[in-house]
């Protein structure tokens, strides 16, 4: 068999891991060939492709970022054409003139939305699920997460002790784009006194009279821990619309950090290097037992698999009724909403 391999959307921690478990196992286990298409669906528009033998796959498991390239190329957007030709059905034709048996798709969710409506018309196509933001439908876990919780919480852990000695209140933006994973499990990692999630309405002045309170009662600083996604008028960055909100409301000095692209970078973490690669591994799996139409996914701790239809398009999200929540909201973490 020959089989495609590419990786679009945002890139995270783990993508060259789960690169070489899908072409590590289609190579030495079944006697694939395997190809990789360069800048997402853009390297099946523009037919850019790149041989992955063994000596290309080797010595790329703890590397950040992609080998393959990464675009946000949505084939299915409106009126998106190449030299006049319709795009989705330009991929077809390349998929189908370079041979290919099955296309992997590694990606979040507009990738795996674009991989579902790929198998719609006709192609084999296999998803594996990666993202920072933890927000696939339809798996428990994305790779990419834990690497960058890892990153965020250690930011975290810094700021604590130049808010302790400043007697500051720390505002810190973590991503996570429309869902809050990144920021409840960064904010319970490193001690955060205040969450504020894309998920849970909050009220300002109740976080502001949390953060008095605290002042009241003798803590010197207070870690104040915000998703990127949180709604803001007049579409103001995050932590600078809080952290003017808090210095307004409570005339306590308060700095803003936003964590950005670091969180994306370098290294996987030992759990999202395995995770990456249990997810290549199953998908040539599925590809040898030619289930296509599906996305590798965790459930506990097996990896199995859901049909692509049924995640492309919907969004995980924190629930207002996660364990997590309520565990931290009983020691006293405030999420905008109760009053403290
Ligand atoms: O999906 C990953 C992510 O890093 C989000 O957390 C963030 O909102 C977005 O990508 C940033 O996108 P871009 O790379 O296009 O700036």
């Amino acid at each position: 068999m020959r089989i495609g391999i590419l990786t679009a959307g945002g890139d995270c921690p783990g993508i060259n891991a789960a690169i070489r478990g899908v072409g590590k196992t289609a190579i030495l286990e079944y006697g694939m060939e395997v190809i990789g298409i360069s800048s997402g669906f853009l390297g099946l528009i523009n037919e850019e492709y790149v041989q992955l033998d063994e000596n290309v796959l080797s010595g790329i498991l703890t590397l950040g970022g992609t080998i393959l390239g990464t675009s946000r190329e949505n084939p299915f957007k409106k009126n998106n054409t190449f030299n006049a030709i319709d795009k989705p059905k330009l991929i077809k034709k390349h998929y189908q003139e370079l041979g290919l048996d099955a296309l992997v798709c590694i990606g979040g969710n507009g990738t795996q939305r674009t991989a579902a409506q790929l198998s719609e018309v006709g192609l084999n196509v296999i998803g594996i699920p990666k993202t920072i933001d933890n927000d696939v439908y339809g798996t428990d876990v994305t790779f990419g997460f834990d690497s960058a919780l890892w990153i965020a919480t250690e930011a975290i852990d810094r700021l604590h002790t130049t808010a302790n000695s400043h007697k500051r209140i720390m505002v810190i933006e973590v991503m996570g784009h429309h869902a809050g994973w990144l920021a409840l499990y960064s904010g319970m990692a490193s001690g955060g006194d205040v969450i504020l999630l894309p998920e849970i309405n909050f009220d300002i002045h109740m976080v502001a009279r949390c953060l008095k309170k605290r002042a009241i009662n003798k803590k010197p600083y207070s870690i104040v821990v915000v998703a990127e996604g949180i709604a803001t008028p007049k579409g103001e960055s995050a932590a600078r619309y809080v952290a003017n909100n808090i210095k307004e409301l409570t005339g306590l000095e308060t700095r803003e950090t936003i964590l950005g692209y670091i969180q994306r970078g370098g290294s996987p973490s030992p759990m999202d290097r395995v995770l990456a690669t249990r997810y290549g591994a199953y998908a040539v799996e599925l590809i040898a037992m030619k289930r296509f139409g599906e996305m590798v996914a965790l459930k506990g701790d097996a990896v199995t698999s859901v049909s692509l239809a049924d995640v492309g398009g919907k969004l995980r999200l924190v629930p207002e009724t996660h364990p997590l929540i309520e565990k931290a909201r009983r020691m006293g973490v405030c999420f905008g909403k109760e009053s403290c």
